[in-house]
């Protein structure tokens, strides 16, 4: 399912997780959005105050905002079907399949069309942790819904409901994240030398994503590195804890909370490392659990080898000792002889960026990925599933 879709369909979004939050699931809704059927696309989305008005204007397609969050609710049904009634889709799709599949049923009946979800780790995560009816439910008047990883597939496959599923992992924007942008200036806003060995993670501040395990080793790698630099870019409710676990390391521990960085200034905060890292673990008795996780992707098209912990789908988007590592984010250790293995070592580095650029070139690319999805949607429409009633 490579090919251009023939026709412009009409399309109805309805999501949660929408730019100018930052998050995977905003990424991969934006992307998608930005590149299939955008100008025939109303996106009926969260309240976002007035830099959502901002960010909307710039769009190619229309965006309702709503007073609230977008769940599965009697008012936001409401407007999505006033909206749709107006807007007359082809088809509609929601961001994420829990907990907004539950409003399938609905519209599928009140816009008399199909309806597709798009999944990430969160169900997976649900399914692990015994909550598999709640994605039966979830799916039961799905035309089809799309999964990120091998690993969530297998961990959704024994629920699903919907008529099809097919693997629509996110990914990266091959010529913005890019090995030969300048990182000078991002290094400079952080306080970071030129030259000194820079490790970076670039995520949401949650306890699952690893940070606070980045900074629990980084003595030991300030003593192996003396001069080495560890900054943490992002923000989230983790924040506050993760900035009293940097001032218990002492005066001058080499590490910089760098905040948010805003969208546009995301490849070169990429751009101005020696490594990425990201030792994420899995929490909550496997809710939650790491789906794939886009941030590697990104590094590794900036060149940058990039570390992952062994959480849900993350390990499938780094190759293991070729444009990563591969560690248990539970163990200092593993961190610590990741990271002192990749810092050693500068030819060991460049050819791992290498290596990562071609990966996510041929693998990875949203172009690839938004004419797939083009696809499924085509099929879907054509197909002329029955509308559940
Ligand atoms: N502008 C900006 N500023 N973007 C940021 C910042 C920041 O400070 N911090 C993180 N981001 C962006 C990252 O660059 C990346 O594009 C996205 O937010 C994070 O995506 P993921 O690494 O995929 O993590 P997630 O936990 O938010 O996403 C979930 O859904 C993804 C998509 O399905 C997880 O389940 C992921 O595993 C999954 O890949």
């Amino acid at each position: 399912m490579t090919a251009r879709p023939s026709r412009q369909l009409r399309t109805l979004w309805l999501t949660n997780d929408l730019p100018p939050r930052a998050g995977g699931i905003e990424q991969f809704v934006a992307n998608l959005l930005e590149r299939v059927h955008p100008t025939s696309t109303v996106v009926v989305g969260p309240a976002a105050g007035l830099d959502g008005a901002a960010h909307d204007e710039r769009q190619p397609y229309r965006t309702v905002r709503h007073s609230g969050s977008i769940l599965p609710t009697a008012r936001v049904a409401r407007l999505a079907v006033e909206v749709g009634r107006l807007h007359r889709p082809d088809v509609v799709v929601l961001g994420a399949t829990w907990p907004l599949g539950e409003l399938a049923p609905t519209l599928g009946r009140a816009l008399g069309v199909p309806v597709v979800a798009l999944s990430h780790g969160l169900e997976a995560g649900i399914a692990q942790a015994g909550g598999g009816w709640l994605l039966a439910r979830a799916t039961r008047d799905l035309a089809a819904i799309t999964t990120i990883s091998a690993w969530t597939e297998e961990q959704l496959a024994p629920y699903l409901r919907a008529s099809r599923h097919v693997r629509l992992p996110p990914g990266v924007d091959v010529a913005r994240f890019h090995p030969d942008l300048d990182g000078a200036q991002a290094r400079h806003a952080w306080g970071v030398p030129s030259d000194a060995p820079l490790v970076g993670c670039i995520s949401r501040l949650v306890p699952r994503k690893g940070q606070d395990q980045l900074l629990a080793v980084w003595p030991e790698i300030r003593r192996r590195h003396p001069g080495a630099v560890l900054a943490l870019v992002g923000e989230g409710p983790a924040g506050s804890e993760l900035a009293q676990r940097a001032a218990a390391l002492g005066p001058d521990p080499g590490v910089v909370l760098a905040g948010r960085v805003p969208w546009e200034a995301l490849p070169e905060s990429h751009a101005a490392l020696d490594v990425f890292a990201m030792p994420c673990r899995t929490r909550w008795g496997g809710l939650d659990v790491e789906g794939l996780g886009i941030v590697y992707l990104e590094a590794q098209a900036s060149g940058v080898p990039a570390i992952a912990g062994r959480s849900g789908g993350a390990p499938e988007a780094v190759i293991d000792g070729v444009t990563g590592t591969v560690v248990d984010g539970e163990d200092p250790r593993a961190i610590i002889d990741a990271l002192d293995r990749w810092l050693s070592d500068p030819a060991a580095r460049a050819a791992a960026g290498r290596a990562g650029r071609r990966e996510v070139e041929s693998r990875w690319s949203w172009t690839v990925i938004a004419d797939r999805f083009a696809s499924l949607l085509d099929e879907v429409v054509t197909s002329g599933r029955p509308v559940a009633g």
